[in-house]
């Protein structure tokens, strides 16, 4: 380490809600830290767009710069603490900082389900090390337990609650019979979701953080592009409400399991039985459910995000670092740069809830059976509510492929009888 006594020398790029809680813990926590890392951490430059924005944590002013080049090529500065968040600016600092040879801890996950192969690369030819426990649960260790407590394991399957935002606003449609305008508008005022809510309600934030999961699980490089994905958008308080009296909650689940012709990866609402561990997290917590082959199920359960939670896995990873920073670098995360066989959402296998209004009169359920029957969908319960202008049919399937499935709903919405299909969400088998 240049010129930087026995301290490890962490150059902070971003203060904002997690950088200033990385500040306030390194203070606050010196002593634990130096004990955990060997040595004494000390952030010695904050590279900021503004100096004087709001911060949670009050932060030694002395330090903060908006100049990039000073901080980045700092030779003092032995760890990288990316906070910038968005992808082409991490992305392009983080390049250079590990191409000096520097390590890099992120949070970011959309850089990590962009680019995480190009960084481990980068970082593999400079011999520096990429952290990244942060990016996905926020203060929930994930990664590490993963990659190393179940080294010895094959990950068959991981589905988990990964964005707060989304849990927040259906624990609140399920528990106030809201609508989803009305619980995003609440979670708004109240600061849980963000103004513009896109990439948690579309479900953009959690296939990213699904991709690198499968990653680290499955040992090969997926992308978020190759995740599946459906917002929350479309959840009705009375599918909340069937959902509770068939014996459900509904979830926006990450789901990955690992199958011989490759890997299933897909985020979008979803019934889950109310006796699974999952359907009892609530408000803005996270759950993850992870099932080895031999370990059976796990389950990691804490905040998602938050200024100290997701700070203590930043920190978590600059403490992995600084411990092994004077040995010979290892070649770990080479899969990486295996190119994941991910499969199309045409071929998952799950079953389904499905409303459909339909026509009051004799003969309407035969013709709906026959559709399903005609694409080898079977039904498992069938339940007719209201009647008249407003009859509707309830209905659950046994497990079916995707593709048998969107045919048989494309035939039953060209029905006469039908008259609208409001809601279609799959439902987690047991
Ligand atoms: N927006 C995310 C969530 C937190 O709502 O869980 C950051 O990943």
């Amino acid at each position: 380490m240049a010129d930087s006594g026995e301290h490890a020398n962490i150059g902070l790029l971003g203060c904002g809600t997690i950088g200033s809680g990385v500040f306030h813990l390194v203070g606050k926590n010196e002593r634990l830290l130096t004990m955990a890392a060997g040595r004494p951490l000390r952030i010695s430059r904050i590279l900021v767009k503004q100096i004087d924005e709001p911060r949670p944590f009050p932060v030694d002013r002395s330090l903060l710069t908006t100049d990039a080049t000073a901080v980045l090529q700092d030779p003092g500065i032995d760890v990288f603490i990316e906070l910038i968040g968005g992808i082409e600016q991490a992305r392009s600092f983080a390049l250079d900082v590990l191409g000096r040879g520097k390590h890099l801890v992120t949070a970011n996950k959309e850089l990590i389900a962009c680019h995480g192969r190009e960084l481990m690369e980068e970082a593999a030819r400079s011999g520096s090390q990429v952290r990244f426990e942060a990016s996905v649960g926020g203060g929930i260790p994930l990664i590490r337990p993963l990659e190393e407590s179940l080294g010895g394991d094959r990950v068959q399957k991981i589905m988990g609650i990964v964005n707060g935002t989304t849990n927040y606003i259906l624990t609140r449609m399920s528990d106030e019979g809201s609508t989803y305008a009305e619980a995003l508008a609440g979670a708004q005022e109240l600061g849980f979701a963000e103004a513009d809510p896109g990439a948690d309600v579309e479900g953009a934030d959690a296939a990213s953080k699904l991709a690198i999961l499968c990653s680290i699980a499955f040992n090969t490089g997926v992308t978020d592009t190759q995740v599946y994905r459906e917002g929350i958008q479309g959840v009705r308080p009375e599918d909340l409400e069937n959902a509770r009296e068939m014996g459900y909650a509904i979830k926006l689940l990450a789901v990955a399991i690992s199958e011989d012709d490759g890997i299933s990866a897909r985020v979008h609402p979803t019934m889950i039985p109310l006796e699974h561990p999952l359907a009892s997290v609530s408000g803005n917590f996270n759950a993850i459910f992870v099932t080895g082959e031999s370990v059976g199920d796990l389950m990691f359960y804490g905040q998602g995000a938050g200024s100290l939670p997701t700070a203590t896995a930043v920190l978590g990873d600059v403490v992995n670092i600084v411990r092994n920073m004077d040995r010979p670098p290892t070649s770990r995360r080479s899969y990486w740069s295996r190119a994941a066989n991910v499969k199309s959402i045409d071929d998952a296998l799950t079953r389904f809830y499905m409303v459909l209004r339909v026509l009051d009169r004799p003969g309407v359920l035969a013709q709906i059976a026959g559709v399903f029957g005609d694409n080898q969908v079977s039904l498992e319960s069938v339940v007719q509510k209201g009647f008249g202008d407003n009859a509707q049919i309830v209905m659950i399937t046994h497990q079916v492929t995707e593709r048998n499935f969107q045919e048989a709903r494309k035939r039953l919405e060209s029905l006469d009888v039908v008259l609208e299909i409001p809601s279609v969400i799959r439902v987690e088998s047991e």
